[in-house]
């Protein structure tokens, strides 16, 4: 690689506090969810959606400092028509419908259809209020486990907080619940229904994205009072969630996207170059959150690959994001990662949006941070 590029790819590591995938803003006006909707649009990207428990924290901190305690609406809403979509417990964990791992017919007599997903031989939707035992999911520890089967039955709400208390969260992904490890820890218990991180609910986001994070008040909410159809977080309740009629007025959370995909073709150099000029640099991915906000937006790219800030070194052999960060976070194809010179990365557009190694001169899409 050339010098005047290891140089400017050197003097680019402006980003440290600049460069965040999204901002959410309080604002401290009572309007109706929909009228917050065209706010929000206008002024900024959209109503606020939420990843994970981090985000919670993000907007209490907003919250904390505007004293206000009340009520603000959120961009979740269930004027859906009653169209009940399947989500995985586990944030970032995106739910791909396939028939062979379901078995509707595989319900035992006191099971009934509801609205979340068992595990037994296959996986069958039961009622979420049957209490039986269940799988969290935890990080790999030392003895190789990332499974865990608790024998005391809960109902699924319950369960889903024992993991989330005890480990990470309810068992997610087929890569999970179809795996090698369930099996085996099935083979050696009862075979019995256990829950996994399956709940299917009408509830959407305003931008249209599936992320699956619910944080109900399961005190105050109720999913059958049919005229409350938009989502608020209750400031003076650690931010929890309940529901509301969309007319009445509250002030509301907006969110800014922080990243645009630039739908045009060029090498990663010129990509570089394109985004320390026109915007601020190309994006980086060091967590999980960080793959499923882009990922999303890597759908609508025109190549089947989007480049990232990702680079193989200036000499010395190893990857670093141009914007100075850790690579410590990877989401690597399997076949993706041999090393090499004048390599870049890039996600790939569909599929399971892995990451792959890619000469510098292809041409791609690619994504950038803007202010
Ligand atoms: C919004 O409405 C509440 C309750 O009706 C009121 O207490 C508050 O002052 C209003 N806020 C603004 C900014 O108008
Ligand atoms: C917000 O304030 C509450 C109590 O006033 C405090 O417990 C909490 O830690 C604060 N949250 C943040 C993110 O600062
Ligand atoms: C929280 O605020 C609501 C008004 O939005 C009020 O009705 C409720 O009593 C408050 N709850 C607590 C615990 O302060
Ligand atoms: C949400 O929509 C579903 C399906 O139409 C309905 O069963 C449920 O009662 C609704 N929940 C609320 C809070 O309106
Ligand atoms: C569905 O799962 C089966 C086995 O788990 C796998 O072989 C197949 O490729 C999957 N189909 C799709 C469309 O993902
Ligand atoms: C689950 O059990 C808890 C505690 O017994 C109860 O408060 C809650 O309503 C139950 N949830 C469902 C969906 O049945
Ligand atoms: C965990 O897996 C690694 C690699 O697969 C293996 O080398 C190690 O022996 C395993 N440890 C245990 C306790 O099974
Ligand atoms: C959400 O999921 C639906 C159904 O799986 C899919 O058609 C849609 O493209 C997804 N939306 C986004 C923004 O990924
Ligand atoms: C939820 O609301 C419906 C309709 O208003 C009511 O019939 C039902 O009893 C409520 N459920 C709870 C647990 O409050
Ligand atoms: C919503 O339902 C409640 C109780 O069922 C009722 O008091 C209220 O008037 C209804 N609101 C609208 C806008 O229909
Ligand atoms: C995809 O691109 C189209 C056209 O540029 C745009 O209208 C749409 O909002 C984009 N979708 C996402 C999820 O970014
Ligand atoms: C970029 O390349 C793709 C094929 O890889 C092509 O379909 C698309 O039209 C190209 N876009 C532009 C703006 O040239």
């Amino acid at each position: 690689m050339q010098w005047s590029l290891c140089l400017l790819i050197l003097m680019g590591q402006c980003c440290f506090f600049t460069c965040r995938l999204y901002e959410y803003h309080f604002i401290a006006e009572n309007k109706s969810w929909y009228e917050a909707q065209r706010y929000c649009r206008e002024k900024n990207t959209d109503l606020a959606k939420v990843f994970d428990m981090t985000d919670m924290t993000d907007m209490s901190r907003l919250r904390n400092s505007t004293q206000n305690q009340g009520e603000a609406w959120i961009g979740l809403n269930n004027n859906t028509g009653g169209n009940r979509m399947w989500h995985w417990s586990l944030p970032g964990v995106e739910y791909i419908q396939n028939g062979s791992s379901w078995n509707l017919n595989g319900r035992t007599d006191n099971e009934k259809p509801g609205n979340c997903g068992r595990k037994r031989d296959k996986l069958a939707d039961a009622s979420c209020d049957y209490p039986m035992w269940f799988v969290c999911y935890d990080e790999m520890k030392k003895d190789n486990k990332t499974l865990y089967l608790i024998t005391t039955p809960m109902n699924w709400t319950q369960a889903q907080s024992y993991c989330r208390y005890h480990h990470i969260d309810l068992a997610s992904g087929l890569d999970q619940v179809d795996g090698g490890e369930l099996m085996m820890m099935k083979k050696k218990r009862d075979p019995s229904s256990a829950w996994v991180g399956l709940f299917r609910d009408s509830w959407r986001w305003s931008d249209g994205s599936n992320f699956s994070f619910r944080y109900w008040d399961m005190q105050l909410f109720n999913d059958t009072q049919s005229n409350k159809t938009c989502a608020m977080t209750l400031l003076n309740r650690s931010g929890k969630w309940s529901s509301d009629e969309c007319g009445k007025e509250k002030p509301f959370f907006c969110y800014d996207d922080k990243v645009i995909l630039v739908k045009e073709n060029k090498t990663w150099e010129e990509a570089l170059y394109y985004c320390r000029d026109k915007y601020l640099d190309l994006v980086s991915i060091t967590n999980l959150e960080d793959q499923q906000w882009v990922q999303e937006k890597a759908k609508n790219s025109s190549t089947p690959f989007v480049w990232l800030g990702l680079r193989y070194t200036c000499t010395l052999g190893f990857w670093f994001w141009v914007t100075d960060e850790v690579v410590e976070y990877k989401n690597w194809d399997s076949d993706g990662t041999t090393d090499g010179y004048d390599m870049s990365a890039a996600m790939e557009s569909g599929e399971k949006h892995k990451w792959f190694n890619k000469l510098d001169n292809n041409l791609f899409n690619f994504f950038c941070y803007k202010n």
